[in-house]
C-alpha cells in the first residue's frame, strides 16, 4: 500500500491490489484458531505497516458525516443495472497481476467461498450469499479509496469500541470528542437494533442495500455485518443490539468461517460451475438488478 495522507481520497490506478489481499491475510492472521484476545490486541503495527496505515486512514475518516454522505451517494442504487455475472466480471477487472502469491481473482474468491458453503450441504440461499458477499467491492471501481471499501466495520454516531483493531487511530476522527457521538449510545437508544445504526461505510453495507429485496434475512445479516469483527469476534456493541440481532449473529458467525478460511482450496472451474450458478441466480433474481 502506498503511503498516503489522512485526507487523500483519490483511488489508485489499480486500487484493489495488492492491498486488498494483504488485508485479507491480516484478518486471517488475526483470527487464527487459538489466538487469544490479548494476542489479537497486540497485533503488530511494525510487522504490518501497510495495514496499519490503511487503518489510520479508515479510523481517521469514518465519521458520521462521511458515512451519511456516502449513504446518500450509493444507497439510492442509481449506478446502473447489472446481472450478477456482469457485476462479478466488472469486479474481476481489478485482479492483481503484480503479486505472485495471490493468483486468485475476485471471482475465484467468491466461488471458493460459495463452493465451500455448498460442499457443506447448506441451503441454496446460503451458497448464493457466499457468491455475492464481496461484490460490493465494486465501490473501488466507482472511485472510492480502499480504506472506504474494506476493513473492519463499526457503528458511527456513538463511541468507538476499544475492540476495534488499532483503536488508537481514532485520535484523528472528528467524532472522537463530539458531545453526543462520543457517548456510549450516541444518537441511538439502548438496544435499538442494528438496522437503526449507521455502520462505517464499505462494501458490506453497499451489497446489503443491493441485495435487500431479494435474499432472506439471515443472508442479509451475513452481508451487512460480515466485516463487523468487533461484534462477531469480540462481542462489542451488545448495548445497541436487539433480540433479533443477537439471534441472527449466529448466521454471521457461521458465514465468517467460510469467508476467512476457504481460500487456498482448489481453484474453482468457472465453466463447470456456471450452469449451477445460472440456475441459482435465476431462482432469486431477475435478469438484472440495480447497483
Ligand atoms: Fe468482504
Ligand atoms: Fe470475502
Amino acid at each position: 500500500m502506498a503511503t498516503t495522507t489522512l485526507t487523500e481520497n483519490s483511488p489508485r490506478k489499480n486500487p484493489l491490489a495488492p492491498d486488498m489481499e494483504e488485508w485479507d491475510e491480516f484478518l486471517k492472521g488475526r483470527y487464527q484458531e487459538g489466538k487469544s484476545e490479548e494476542e489479537f490486541r497486540q497485533y503488530d503495527k511494525e510487522a504490518n505497516p501497510d495495514v496499519a496505515e490503511f487503518y489510520r486512514l479508515n479510523h481517521g475518516n469514518q465519521c458520521l458525516d462521511y458515512v451519511l454522505s456516502k449513504e446518500k451517494t450509493y444507497f439510492g442504487l442509481d449506478k446502473g443495472d447489472k446481472s450478477l455475472w456482469e457485476a462479478a466480471e466488472f469486479l474481476n477487472t481489478l485482479v492483481d497481476d503484480s503479486d505472485p502469491d495471490t493468483d486468485l481473482s475476485q471471482m475465484e474468491h467468491l466461488l471458493q467461498t460459495s463452493e465451500a458453503i455448498r460442499a457443506d450441504g447448506h441451503p441454496r440461499w446460503f451458497v448464493l450469499t457466499g457468491f455475492v458477499h464481496d461484490l460490493g467491492k465494486v465501490l473501488c471501481l466507482y472511485g472510492e479509496p480502499q480504506w472506504g471499501v474494506v476493513g473492519d466495520t463499526f457503528p458511527v454516531g456513538c463511541a468507538f469500541s476499544e475492540h476495534i483493531v488499532f483503536p488508537e487511530y481514532f485520535a484523528k476522527n472528528p467524532d472522537l470528542h463530539h458531545p453526543v457521538y462520543s457517548t456510549e449510545y450516541g444518537i441511538y437508544e439502548p438496544h435499538c437494533g442494528l438496522d437503526k445504526v449507521h455502520m462505517s461505510f464499505g462494501h458490506d453495507g453497499y451489497i446489503y442495500e443491493v441485495m435487500k429485496n431479494y435474499l432472506p434475512i439471515e443472508a442479509l445479516y451475513m452481508l451487512r455485518y460480515h466485516s463487523f469483527y468487533p461484534a462477531h469476534k469480540h462481542g462489542a456493541y451488545q448495548h445497541l443490539m436487539n433480540e433479533e440481532d443477537v439471534d441472527m449473529f449466529r448466521w454471521v458467525n457461521e458465514f465468517n468461517k467460510y469467508d476467512l478460511y476457504s481460500k487456498g482450496h482448489a481453484k474453482p472451474k468457472l465453466a463447470e460451475l456456471k450452469p449451477y450458478y445460472d440456475d441459482l441466480f435465476a431462482e432469486f433474481f431477475p435478469a438484472k438488478i440495480a447497483w
